[in-house]
């Protein structure tokens, strides 16, 4: 059975991570960070020695890559051979790189089958770039979570995390294959001057609304 896919996508350091998890929470449903996916990729051919911007060299890769999924509590995991994923995936080099790789639409075409698996066993909130224009398509429920500029900078610097945002999202909305873009059926939530309790209730109460329309 197929499950209505919650899909959150915006810019980097929009606080659609947050916001997704929590969403999760409140309706008992898995989250998914699919960014994380991309990320695993990056780190593995980083840990191999094969250099991400070598098309080539990244796609005759894939088939190898040991990647499968955990859990931890209603939060999904990345696990590479038994290994769970985090700290790794949060690096200066991984955060310079994903961009690229996640450009590659043989690697895209993987990882959205994945995400796509997901959602036949268990109804999941999934949060990227993609999930409502090609992930979940069909899905009543999407919400595209930005903030301005300025306040995912601050956001990023608060968290001390070295990460050329604004460059990114440079590369995720001109890639050809499948770019950060709003679905036009997709509920704008401009999240600068919103705390993050007020964007789970809004977006909660949509989800809600819509569930016993
Ligand atoms: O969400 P996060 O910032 O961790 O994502 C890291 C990178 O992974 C993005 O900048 C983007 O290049 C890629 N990504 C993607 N599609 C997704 C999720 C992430 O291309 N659905």
């Amino acid at each position: 059975m197929m499950y209505p896919a919650i899909a959150i996508d915006g810019p980097a350091a929009s606080g659609k991570s947050t916001v997704a998890r929590l969403i999760a929470q409140k309706l008992q449903y898995t989250f998914i960070n699919t960014g994380a996916m991309y990320r695993a990729v990056t780190w593995y051919l980083l840990q191999r020695g094969i250099n991400p911007q070598d098309t080539a060299a990244v796609v005759a890769a894939l088939p190898g890559i040991p990647l499968s999924f955990g859990k931890d509590g209603s939060v999904s995991t990345v696990v590479c051979e038994g290994r769970t994923l985090t700290d790794e995936l949060k690096g200066q080099e991984v955060n310079g790189l994903v961009s690229t790789v996640a450009a590659i639409p043989e690697v895209r075409a993987l990882l959205v089958r994945k995400q796509r698996e997901y959602n036949e066993s268990e109804p999941v909130v999934m949060e990227g770039r993609d999930i409502g224009t090609v992930v979940f398509p069909d899905t009543p429920f999407k919400y595209f979570v930005t903030a301005s500029e300025e306040v995912r900078a601050a956001r990023r610097a608060a968290e001390g995390i070295t990460d050329s945002i604004a460059e990114r999202d440079k590369k995720d909305t001109q890639r050809a294959a499948s770019p950060l873009a709003q679905a036009p059926d997709a509920r704008l939530v401009d999240t600068s001057d919103m705390s993050i309790d007020e964007v789970v209730a809004c977006i909660a109460d949509d989800i809600r609304a819509k569930l016993t329309q």
